[in-house]
C-alpha cells in the first residue's frame, strides 16, 4: 500500500518573482487557495496518508497552513461563521499528517528526494512535484490509478505526457519497449534521460512530475552523483532502479498546469476559476468581458 508521499517545497521559485520573494510560490493562490493545496488534495485522494514536505527555512507559511488554527477556528465558530469553519477545518482529513523536513543544500531535485529518506524509510511512496496541477476533472484520478497499478504490479509509475519535439529538453523524457500506452494505461520502460538536447530525445514523452516508486530507491539517490545542470537528479535514479526491475510509464488522461512559471500560472488560474462552483459563473463572464 502507498501512503506516503514526498513534496519538495525548498526550490526558490526564482521563476515566479517578484510574487514568490516574500511568500513561498507553492503558497501563491489559484482562485481562493494556494496552489499546494490542490496537489495535496490530490494525493489524498489517491489514498495518501503521510505528506513529506522536503522544505526550507524560509517556507515556513506550507507547514503553517496545513496546522490547526486554534485561534481563528474559535473566532469563526463564536460568530456562527460556519460554512468557512467547515472550509478552514477541512483542509486535511483528520487522518492525513504532514510531516516536515529539511533540504539543507539546493542540489536538485534527487537530493530532496533522498531528504525525506528518514521518515520514508522502506516503504514505496509518491513524489508529486507541486510546481505541476493535475486536474482529473474528479473522474479517473491519475494519480490514484498509478498507485492502483503499483499495489497491484510492484511496478514503479512514473506519469508521461506527450510534449512538443522543442520542449523535450526542459523535461525528463522516457523510451518505451513499443508504442506509447493509452491514456490511463502504463508500459515497460526502456530508459529515462533528463532533460536531453533537442534532436537527441527517445522520444516526446515527457515525465510529468508524479511518481510512484519503491522504498528502495532512496539507497540509489545516495549513490547518484550529479547529473544535467551538475543537479543529482531523480531521473537518473530512476534509470539506476530500471537496471534490475521493471519500471513503467504512465499515460495521463488529466490536464497539467505548471505553476512554475509565470503564463502556466495564469492559465492555472483561468481554469480553476471558470468551473470553481460559486465563482465560476461570474469568472466566465468576466472573463469574456475583458477579451470583448
Ligand atoms: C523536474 C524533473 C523532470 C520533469 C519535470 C516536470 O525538472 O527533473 O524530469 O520532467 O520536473 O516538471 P525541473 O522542472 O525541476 O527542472
Amino acid at each position: 500500500m502507498v501512503t506516503k508521499a514526498v513534496l519538495p517545497v525548498a526550490g526558490f521559485g526564482s521563476r515566479m518573482l517578484p510574487a514568490s520573494k516574500a511568500i513561498p510560490k507553492e503558497m501563491l493562490p489559484v482562485v481562493d487557495r494556494p496552489a499546494i493545496e490542490y496537489v495535496v488534495q490530490e494525493a489524498v485522494r489517491a489514498g495518501i496518508k503521510e505528506i513529506i514536505l522536503v522544505s526550507h527555512s524560509a517556507k515556513t507559511a506550507i507547514e503553517d497552513y496545513f496546522d490547526t488554527q486554534f485561534e481563528l477556528q474559535h473566532q469563526l465558530e463564536t460568530k456562527g461563521k460556519d460554512k468557512l469553519l467547515a472550509e478552514v477545518r477541512d483542509i486535511l482529513p483528520d487522518d492525513v499528517s504532514v510531516i516536515s523536513v529539511r533540504q539543507h543544500r539546493a542540489l536538485g531535485l534527487g537530493h530532496a528526494v533522498a531528504c525525506a529518506a528518514p521518515v520514508v524509510g522502506d516503504s514505496p511512496f509518491a513524489v508529486l512535484l507541486p510546481d505541476v496541477l493535475v486536474d482529473c476533472d474528479g473522474q479517473n484520478e491519475d494519480l490514484k490509478s498509478m498507485v492502483d497499478r503499483f499495489d497491484a504490479s510492484g511496478f514503479p509509475q512514473i506519469m508521461v505526457e506527450e510534449v512538443p519535439e522543442n520542449r523535450v529538453d526542459q523535461y525528463g523524457i522516457v523510451a518505451l519497449e513499443g508504442a506509447a500506452p493509452a491514456r490511463g494505461e502504463s508500459a515497460v520502460m526502456r530508459g529515462v534521460v533528463e532533460k536531453p538536447a533537442i534532436g537527441e530525445a527517445p522520444s516526446c514523452l515527457s515525465v510529468v512530475g508524479r511518481y510512484v516508486l519503491p522504498g528502495e530507491i532512496m539507497k540509489i539517490l545516495q549513490n547518484t552523483p550529479p547529473g544535467a545542470g551538475n543537479e543529482i537528479q531523480l531521473t537518473d535514479a530512476i534509470a539506476t532502479l530500471m537496471e534490475n526491475q521493471v519500471v513503467e510509464a504512465y499515460t495521463m488522461r488529466g490536464q497539467t498546469f505548471d505553476c512554475g512559471n509565470k503564463a502556466g500560472y495564469l492559465q492555472a488560474i483561468f481554469h480553476y476559476a471558470a468551473k470553481h462552483p460559486e465563482l465560476g459563473e461570474v469568472a466566465r463572464s468576466m472573463m469574456a468581458e475583458t477579451v470583448g
